[in-house]
C-alpha cells in the first residue's frame, strides 16, 4: 500500500516513534505519552505529492516524566531516526501549562484519595462507612488555574466523589457535596482537602439508566431498516474517500479526534479545493456555581484529556444505521505502546428529505430530487459527558459540522427544602449547575487556491430617498477583514451579520470572487467575567469568529498546553501581531456552543443537544450543482395500501 503524507501513523510507526523518543533522548521508565500523532508535513510538499513518491514520516509527541515532572513537545523523523525538534515545556514557571491528564492517572486518583485519612474522615462525616468507601466513585477533574501557591509547578487534578450503593449505580445521582481533594499526580498524594463545615446529605434516590432500570420498554416501535442493496455510493482507498463529487482524506489525532484533510468538490472535470484541513481543536465547559465543589470546574476536553484518545468504539446497529464503513484508528497508549481503536470513525450515507423540487402546474412538469448526505463521525466520552462530532457533506456543496451533546450532567447535592440558586433542580435533592459548552473549529481554508480573503456582510435598511421612494430597499454591506485584530468578530442576529471566504484571484460565472459562506447558529459567548481565570484561559470563547494568517505552530484555539495554564495563550495571542489576512493563506476559527441550564429532562441521561455551523457555497458554482441528480424510484417506499410511491416514480 502506498502512503500519503497525511495518512495517520500506523501502529508500527507509532511504536517506532515512541521507542526513538526514549532512546534518542535517554528517557526513563517513568516517561508517559500524552499525545502522539503524525507531524504533518508542510502544505507545499503535501500539495506537490504524487502517488508512489517517497514520504518522510515524522511523529509529534507531548510527553512527560511522572517522577520529575519534566514535560516536552518533540518531533522525531522515524525513517532517519533523528529528533527534529525538542522543546521543554516550562511547567514550573508562569504561565505554566501541563500535558493532558492520562488514563493511568484517572485510576491512580481514586486510590490516592481513598487512602487519604482527611478525605476518609470527611466522607464518614457524611454518613459513609469503610465498606461504602470501597464503592465510592472518584472523578479526577482538571484542576484549572487559580493563582494559588499550592498549584504552582505541580501536576494536579481536583477529585470530586460520588456515593454508589452498588458499583453499577449511576454515581452522578449521589454527589458527595462539600468535599474536594486536590491531588498531586506525580507525588501521588492529596495536597489540599476541602471539607466544608456544613454537611449536605447525599441524595439517595437511585437514578439508574441501564436497561435493568427500565424493565418495561415501550412496545409501539416497529423496525426501521436502511436498505442499500447495491451498497453505499462512497469509495474508500486507505484514508482517501470519494463520494459523488466530494473527495477528502480522513485524519485523526489524539487531541482533536477526527480531521478532514484536502476537502474538494469535483465541478465538471475540475477538482476544486475548499478546505485544506478541518478539525475541532478545543471544547471547554465552564461552570457557573461559586461553591467549593464547582467554581473551579472548567474542563478543556481536547487539550486536557484528548477527544481522540477518548473516542468510543462504535457498534454496528447501535450508533449508526445502514451500510457503514468504519475506520480503525492506530494510537499509542500512555506508555507509548501501539493500540488499535476499533471502529473509532463511522461513515455512512443518510437520506435528508427534499433537496430541490418544483411543480409547474401550467405544463404539468414535476421534478423532485431527494437529498442525501455523507456522514463522517466519532463519539468521545469525557467523564460524565458524551460528545458526538458529525461532519456532513451534501450534494449541493454544503458542509456541516454538528456536535451532539449527551451523557450525564455534573450534579450538586442540595439540602432538603433548600433552593438551588446556581442552576436547575433535576431530581429530589439533586441540582445541575448552570454551565456553558464552547467548541472551536479550525478551518484551514483553501477556496479554489491557497490565498483567500474573509469578508463580512450585514443587512442595513436604506433610508427613504430618491433611490428608495417606497421604503422597501435594504442594502447588503460588504467589507474585507484585512488584519487579524479586525477579524475577531461577534455574531449579530439583528443585522444578519455573516462572513464569506472568497478567493479574490479567481472569477466565478458572474464575474465575482468564488466563495463559501459561514452560516453560524445562535450561539453564546463566554459569560464569565473578564479577568476571571476561565476568561483568560479560554479566550477563544470570547468571540465567534477569528481569522489568522496560517502558522503551522498555531494548532489549537486554547494554545499548546491548556491544562493548568494561567491563561493568555491561543487565539487572543495568535492575533496579537495583527498580521495581514487579506488574500493570504488563512485559517478561519469559529467558536460555537450552548448555554446549559439544567432541567429534569436532562436526567438521568440528557437527550442530544445540538451545536454547530455550516459552510455553504456562495458564488462558488455556476448553478445548483445538484441539478444532475437522477430522479429516485424507490421500490421499498410504499403507501399504507402497499402501492408504490407514485410521486417518486419516473
Ligand atoms: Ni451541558
Amino acid at each position: 500500500m502506498t502512503v500519503h503524507p497525511l495518512d495517520p501513523l500506523s501502529q508500527a510507526e507509532l511504536a517506532q516513534a515512541c521507542t526513538l523518543f526514549k532512546e534518542l533522548k535517554g528517557l526513563g521508565p517513568d516517561t508517559r505519552f500524552g499525545f502522539v500523532q503524525l507531524a504533518e508535513p508542510d502544505k507545499k510538499s503535501v500539495l506537490a505529492f504524487k502517488p508512489g513518491q517517497p514520504v518522510t514520516r515524522c511523529a509529534a509527541a507531548t510527553l512527560f516524566d511522572r517522577k520529575s515532572g519534566a514535560a516536552y513537545n518533540g518531533v522525531v523523523d522515524i525513517g532517519a531516526k533523528k529528533i527534529v525538534s525538542w522543546v521543554e515545556q516550562p511547567t514550573k514557571t508562569a504561565p505554566y501549562g501541563q500535558p493532558p491528564v492520562i488514563i493511568e492517572e484517572f485510576f491512580l486518583v481514586g486510590d490516592v484519595v481513598k487512602k487519604d485519612p482527611g478525605w476518609r474522615a470527611a466522607v464518614k462525616r457524611r454518613g459513609l462507612t469503610d465498606a461504602d468507601i470501597e464503592r465510592v466513585q472518584v472523578d479526577p477533574f482538571s484542576a484549572g488555574y487559580f493563582d494559588r501557591e499550592v498549584e504552582k509547578g505541580r501536576r494536579l487534578v481536583s477529585a470530586v466523589s460520588y456515593y454508589r450503593e452498588d458499583l453499577k449505580d449511576n454515581g452522578y445521582a449521589h454527589p458527595i457535596e462539600g468535599v474536594v481533594a486536590l491531588v498531586d499526580l506525580n507525588e501521588g498524594k492529596v495536597v489540599e482537602l476541602v471539607d466544608e463545615a456544613e454537611v449536605i446529605p447525599i441524595p439517595k434516590r437511585k437514578r439508574n439508566y441501564n436497561r435493568a432500570a427500565y424493565p418495561e420498554p415501550r412496545t409501539t416501535v416497529k423496525p426501521l431498516d436502511i436498505v442499500q442493496p447495491e451498497g453505499p455510493s462512497f469509495k474508500v482507498d486507505g484514508w482517501k474517500v470519494d463520494w459523488q463529487n466530494w473527495s477528502f482524506r480522513v485524519g485523526f489525532t489524539a487531541r482533536e479526534g477526527l480531521v478532514l484533510n484536502q476537502l474538494a468538490f469535483k465541478d465538471g472535470a475540475k477538482e476544486r479545493p475548499v478546505i485544506y484541513r478541518a478539525s475541532v481543536t478545543e471544547m471547554v465547559v465552564p461552570y457557573a456555581d461559586p461553591t467549593v465543589n464547582h467554581f473551579w470546574k472548567n474542563a478543556f476536553d481536547a487539550g486536557e484529556y484528548g477527544l481522540g484518545k477518548l473516542a468510543n468504539a462504535l457498534e454496528l446497529g447501535c450508533d449508526c444505521l445502514g451500510q457503514i464503513h468504519y475506520f480503525d484508528v492506530p494510537a499509542a497508549d500512555d506508555s507509548g505502546q501501539p493500540i488499535l481503536m476499533k471502529n473509532a470513525i463511522c461513515m455512512h450515507e443518510e437520506d435528508y428529505g427534499i433537496l430541490w423540487k418544483h411543480y409547474e402546474f401550467r405544463n404539468e412538469t414535476y421534478e423532485v430530487r431527494r437529498s442525501r448526505r455523507l456522514v463522517i463521525s466519532f463519539f468521545a466520552t469525557v467523564g460524565n459527558y458524551d460528545y458526538g462530532f458529525y461532519w456532513y457533506l451534501y450534494q449541493d456543496g454544503t458542509i456541516q459540522l454538528e456536535a451532539k451533546l449527551t451523557g450525564i450532567i455534573q450534579t450538586a447535592a442540595v439540602a432538603p427544602g433548600k433552593p438551588y440558586p446556581w442552576g436547575g433542580m433535576v431530581s429530589e435533592g439533586l441540582g445541575g449547575p448552570t454551565h456553558q459548552h464552547f467548541f472551536n473549529v479550525r478551518l484551514h481554508m483553501m477556496v479554489d487556491g491557497e490565498k483567500n480573503t474573509v469578508t463580512e456582510h450585514e443587512f442595513v435598511p436604506r433610508p427613504y430617498g430618491r433611490d428608495n421612494p417606497y421604503g422597501n430597499v435594504f442594502d447588503t454591506t460588504s467589507r474585507v477583514l484585512a488584519r487579524e485584530r479586525d477579524a475577531a468578530r461577534e455574531a449579530e442576529g439583528r443585522t444578519g451579520r455573516y462572513w464569506k471566504i472568497q478567493n479574490p484571484n479567481v472569477k466565478n460565472s458572474v464575474g465575482n470572487a468564488p466563495g463559501y459562506k459561514l452560516v453560524i447558529n445562535a450561539s453564546p459567548l463566554m459569560l464569565a467575567q473578564e479577568g476571571s481565570p476561565i476568561h483568560k484561559r479560554a479566550g477563544f470563547a470570547t468571540k465567534h469568529v477569528w481569522v489568522t494568517q496560517f502558522d503551522p505552530a498555531e494548532r489549537y484555539a486554547s494554545g499548546e498546553f491548556p491544562n493548568q495554564h494561567a491563561g493568555g495563550d491561543g487565539l487572543p495571542k495568535f492575533i496579537a501581531n495583527n498580521r495581514n489576512i487579506e488574500n493570504e493563506d488563512i485559517v478561519l476559527w469559529h467558536t460555537f456552543g450552548h448555554t446549559h441550564v439544567c432541567k429534569p429532562e436532562d436526567f438521568p441521561i440528557m437527550p442530544v443537544e445540538y451545536a454547530g455551523f455550516m459552510l455553504k457555497p456562495n458564488g462558488f458554482f455556476a448553478e445548483n450543482p445538484a441539478m444532475d441528480l437522477p430522479p429516485d424510484a424507490n421500490p421499498h417506499s410504499k403507501d399504507q395500501r402497499g402501492d408504490g410511491c407514485s410521486c417518486c416514480a419516473d
